[in-house]
């Protein structure tokens, strides 16, 4: 059992269990890593103003995001190869989001076949990188609705991968013992060694179809009857497009700075995001969220939830199972502690007179 003061914390601890190229894969952002450093940042600037002399005795961190329950406002991101940190990969995170009773957001590119995840998880949504060939589209969003997940998670920031040094300087690769299991036994499944470039960026290039425009969203929605989550934006015009096109959530996202660098923070986009799209669909966030005052700012600013990136594979990485549900309980507690402290009894209590919001209107 890991004990953690800190989520910060957990990655120095990280970084000694695992290779650099895989520290540098999961650790890495675009360019000059502006934009990862701050979204970190972006949180630490915003002040939160509590109210006193509520009752807090009793308090309740729940919520629900499309309809379904979960423990607290915070989803696992969708991350691709956690096999490279703990040979249960996404089995293991699946397993820990399901004893949290939160969702587990399953990647495209998983270690794990998303039929495996499904069994391991409790809630789940199916995040889809789309392919050039749409017959492989058609066939995961097949997979997925047979396998129970409840939501489509479309991530669209990525027509090319992101310009990240160093998985090019390390020419990343997965080992030979990594496939991505939703594709076994096809030439998909390898992310390839490159002489002079990252394997993902390769990969990506090759596969993943940069055409893909707002009409998608709508064929996506055809192909079945989930909900369609578009995760990856940032312009408040997108956001209202994601509406007009069928969208029942967006996620607003810089992929953790992985992809345009000097964008800017997902927090600092919400007000105007929320501004746009008022309730006409829930909105959630992600990037840089690390302690439970963070997920209070986001949801003081309007979002329904976040998610939870890289602190969950430092878990996976120290612990397995065991370290993510650490990881999960650490900022759930952290969370229950801002309520108290804010005056806060619930999630519905939480309202943007907490944040104060100075920056936002400069
Ligand atoms: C990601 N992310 C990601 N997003 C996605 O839609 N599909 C994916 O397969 C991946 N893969 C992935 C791998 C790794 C190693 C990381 C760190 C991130 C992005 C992820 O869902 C999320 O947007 C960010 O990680 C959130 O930022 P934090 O919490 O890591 O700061
Ligand atoms: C990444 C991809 C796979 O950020 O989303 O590495």
């Amino acid at each position: 059992m890991i004990e953690i003061a800190r989520l910060d914390d957990l990655e120095p601890l990280a970084r000694a269990r695992v290779d650099t190229v895989t520290f540098d894969y999961i650790a890495g952002g675009a360019d000059d890593e502006r934009t990862m450093q701050e979204n970190i940042d972006s949180y630490r600037q915003l002040h939160l103003v509590p109210r006193v002399l509520v009752d807090v005795s009793q308090r309740d961190t729940a919520t629900t995001v499309l309809g379904t329950a979960i423990s607290m406002p915070l989803l696992i991101a969708p991350m691709a190869f956690q096999g490279l940190v703990h040979p249960e990969a996404e089995l293991a995170t699946a397993r820990a989001a399901a004893a949290a009773g939160t969702i587990m957001v399953a990647s495209t590119m998983s270690n794990c076949s998303l039929e495996a995840i499904a069994e391991a998880a409790g809630p789940r949504w199916f995040q889809l990188y789309v392919y050039r060939d749409r017959a492989i589209t058609r066939m995961l969003v097949e997979r997925a609705v047979a396998a129970g997940y409840s939501a489509l998670c479309v991530t669209v920031d990525t027509p090319l991968a992101g310009h990240r040094e160093r998985d090019i300087r390390n020419r990343f690769t997965l080992p030979a013992h990594l496939k991505l299991a939703n594709f076994a036994g096809t030439s998909r499944a390898i992310i390839p060694a490159v002489a002079d470039d990252s394997g993902i960026a390769a990969y990506i290039a090759k596969q993943w179809d940069p055409s893909l425009t707002w009409k998608d969203i709508e064929w996506f929605a055809s192909l079945s009857k989930l909900p369609i989550v578009v995760k990856g934006i940032l312009s408040p015009l997108d956001a209202r497009l994601a509406i007009q096109h069928g969208a029942a959530a967006i996620v607003v996202s810089n992929h953790g700075g992985r992809r345009l660098d000097t964008v800017p923070p997902a927090i600092t986009q919400l007000p105007s995001i929320i501004a746009a799209v008022g309730d006409r669909c829930e909105v959630l966030l992600d990037g840089g969220i690390r302690r439970g005052t963070d997920l209070l700012k986001a949801l003081a600013l309007g979002a329904k939830a976040v998610l939870l990136g890289r602190p969950i594979l430092w878990g996976l990485a120290l612990d397995g199972q065991a370290g993510v549900e650490a990881v999960l309980q650490t900022i759930h507690t952290e969370f229950d502690h801002a309520l108290a402290l804010a005056g806060c009894p619930r999630v519905a209590a939480i309202t943007g007179a907490l944040v104060e919001q100075g920056w936002a209107r400069s």
